[in-house]
């Protein structure tokens, strides 16, 4: 390679990676794989070391990427580094003979853990309650979010027992476990939302949210991977990692204490193998040097300490045709493509589908049908296309465009403004109707045993049945003719459909299968809406006003609510003898009728949910907002925002103390 040619490839390298850079952390989606990129990274340092091609600005130099303007910057006292990285078991033992040569003969032992494949957070508790949460940001400057990360309940508000230093500086992983994110991204698919590529997306989409009451209802976990003393001590990794643990941090159990090399390759070797049956994507292992006091002995690089590497397995892969891309229709109509692809063995199992998400990524990684593509399998189990094989192939068919019909009942698909997804708005389609009858019988929902897919099918298929409602009207006659279905177990099915008019009003609501609603969500509103008239009368605002309710759910529930089939269909749950109305927990007294509270800020000794609770006991209600008709504002340590509109309006501010008071 002439110099030349050295210089224009480093350019072009900085290019690809800066971008990647700024897709990774910006928009918590990557362009390139994590193994594409360690391959360029290497060039990159590889070139600018050969030839003196090195600058400050390159992204050899930086640790990571920008910095949204969305959060207040703080600045880390101690850099967070990134690790050096390898994929082969040479490397690894160079790294070794580096460590070795450099303590001479003084012993010492490796500590290997787990590489958790999420987004690197910052604590710090100050005499022992938890200050900040800050992403990595830079490197050197990271987002504060606290807010949001103070609804993980992996991450302690307050640090147990009493014998930690005054500040205690943390860093960990929040990732999210592959079986909540499957569940998460189905839910978000059905809502009509895009679907995230993986865990760490997810995790890292969900922890730069500006709403932290959404962040509450993301499965976000948290490993703790790192405690840095200010004192210099004469500790292990392995005794830091058991401190953490006493303060009640979450450490993962996975780890060992390793002599030599060796030891530490039998152990890559073996999670090779077990790592899949892991719940949640490890992408490898960290093998740290565990005596601290060689730790400033070994140093660090502009990027990465010396005492430490990262072994990466690698993502397996397969090249695969895709011979046809065909659409799917979810429960609220929402179109998702889907490639058909000539069946291929990748880590053990046989792909023939896989999941295009919307036509975004479609259009972004251009894929079109009877391409060459590789597919990997993203947190070992969902097979995803990750890039066409052979782009510059001069046959390949035209780009590929989602078809503006249902490919179930034809109808003309929309696209509401500000979303990705395409939907099919035709309430009589048939695969929606049948998906929204699994969902209403489904386990969450009112859980009747034994009312399956086949089942649903058959009973659409006849004509029995046309929406939920209509399952109550069944008799035992109606099920004998259906495949499979002896007297037997139609008289069970009968019996678990009519048991199924016990389920609580929460539950109904949610098998309604109303947009956004998830059951979370239903068991808010059944909570502030003690039966299905009140909140049929609802106004949105007031809606919205429910404490973890937003504009967006409380349009959506209005729109269902106002329409006519909908409201058929309630006036037969009812008929039927449903539980149209929330049986309310034991009400203590009536100190706080007619009495509106928003809750704010860290309470004493209540947590937000307790002080709900106790308040609705006494006849109170709790909304999520600050307005003209909250009576009350309930105000704990680090109230923000809601606090001042309160001042500003005037509204009385009580404490947890205050409460107690006014019902006792
Ligand atoms: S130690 C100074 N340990 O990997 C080095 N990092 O590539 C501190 N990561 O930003 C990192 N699991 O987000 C360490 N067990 C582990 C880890 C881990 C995942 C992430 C971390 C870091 C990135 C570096």
């Amino acid at each position: 390679m002439t110099k030349d040619e050295a210089v224009s490839r480093v350019c072009e390298l900085r290019n690809l990676l800066d971008e990647a850079n700024k897709q990774y952390y910006d928009q918590a989606q990557p362009v390139i794989s994590d193994r594409q990129y360690d391959t360029y990274m290497q060039e990159l340092m590889g070139l600018e070391d050969a030839y003196g091609l090195h600058d400050p600005a390159s992204p050899s130099r930086r640790v990571g990427e920008s910095i949204s303007e969305a959060f207040t910057t703080v600045e880390h006292p101690r850099a967070m580094l990134s690790l050096a990285n390898t994929y082969n078991e040479q490397e690894l033992r160079e790294f070794d003979r580096r460590v070795k040569d450099l303590l001479g003969s003084r012993p010492f032992t490796y500590f290997v853990e787990l590489k958790f494949d999420g987004m690197a957070l910052r604590l710090r508790y100050e005499n022992g309650v938890l200050q900040l949460a800050a992403t990595r940001g830079n490197g050197r400057q990271g987002d504060d979010i606290t807010q949001n990360v103070r609804t993980l309940r992996d991450i302690p508000l307050k640090l147990s027992t009493d014998n930690w230093p005054e500040i205690v500086e943390v860093r960990g992983e929040a990732y999210m476990e592959r079986e909540a994110f499957a569940r998460f991204n189905a839910q978000r698919q059905e809502n009509g939302e895009a679907a995230f590529a993986n865990p760490r997306n997810a995790t890292a989409g969900s922890l730069k949210l500006l709403d932290s009451s959404l962040t509450a209802r993301r499965p976000i976990r948290f490993f703790c991977y790192d405690l840095i003393l200010d004192q210099e001590t004469d500790s292990t990794h392995l005794q830091r990692m058991q401190m953490l643990e006493q303060w009640g941090l979450r450490v993962c159990s996975h780890r060992w204490t390793c002599q030599t090399i060796e030891d530490v390759l039998k152990i890559i070797q073996s999670l090779e193998h077990t790592r899949k049956d892991l719940p949640y994507d490890t992408d490898g292992v960290v093998v740290k040097v565990n005596e601290d006091r060689y730790r400033e002995e070994l140093g660090y690089t502009a990027k990465a300490p010396k005492w430490a590497i990262a072994y990466k397995f690698e993502a397996e892969q397969a090249t695969t045709t895709i011979r046809d891309i065909t659409l799917q229709v979810g429960r609220l109509g929402t179109i998702t493509p889907v490639a058909e692809l000539e069946p291929v063995l990748l880590a053990g199992t046989t792909v023939k589908r896989a999941s295009l998400h919307n036509q975004d990524e479609i259009t972004r990684k251009d894929i079109r049908i009877g391409d060459r593509v590789i597919i990997e399998k993203a947190g070992e189990i969902i097979p995803q296309v990750v890039q066409v094989a052979s782009p510059d192939d001069p046959g390949r068919s035209q780009p590929y465009v989602i078809p503006l019909q249902c490919p179930a009942c034809q109808s003309e698909l929309v696209q509401s403004p500000g979303e990705v997804a395409l939907r099919c708005v035709n309430p009589e389609c048939p695969p929606q109707v049948r998906i929204r009858i699994e969902h209403f019988a489904s386990r969450d929902a009112m859980d009747i045993d034994g009312m399956g897919e086949a089942v649903i099918d058959q009973l659409v298929g006849a004509n029995l049945i046309h929406n939920y409602a209509d399952l109550y009207k069944l008799t035992v006659e109606d099920l004998l003719p259906l495949d499979r279905m002896a007297q037997k177990s139609a008289r069970n099915l009968i019996h678990a459909i009519q048991q199924s008019k016990n389920k609580p009003f929460d539950r109904l609501l949610f098998g309604l299968g109303i947009r956004f609603v998830g059951s979370t969500v239903a068991r808010d509103l059944a909570d502030a809406y003690s039966t299905i008239d009140a909140l049929m009368q609802a106004s949105e605002d007031q809606i919205a006003d429910v404490h973890g309710i937003g504009v967006k759910i409380a349009a959506s529930v209005r729109d269902f609510m106002d329409r006519p089939e909908n409201q058929r269909i309630i006036e037969q749950l009812r008929d039927y003898g449903l539980k149209l109305h929330h049986e309310k927990q034991e009400v203590h007294s009536n100190s706080l009728e007619g009495c509106t509270f928003v809750i704010t800020g860290t309470l004493p000794s209540l947590s937000r949910k307790e002080a709900a609770e106790l308040i609705q006991a006494h006849a109170g209600s709790v909304t999520g907002s600050v307005s003209k008709n909250t009576t009350y504002v309930l105000a704990g340590e680090s109230a923000g925002s809601k606090l001042d509109k309160a001042q500003k309006l005037g509204i009385k501010v009580v404490s947890e103390e205050d409460l107690k008071s006014m019902i006792s």
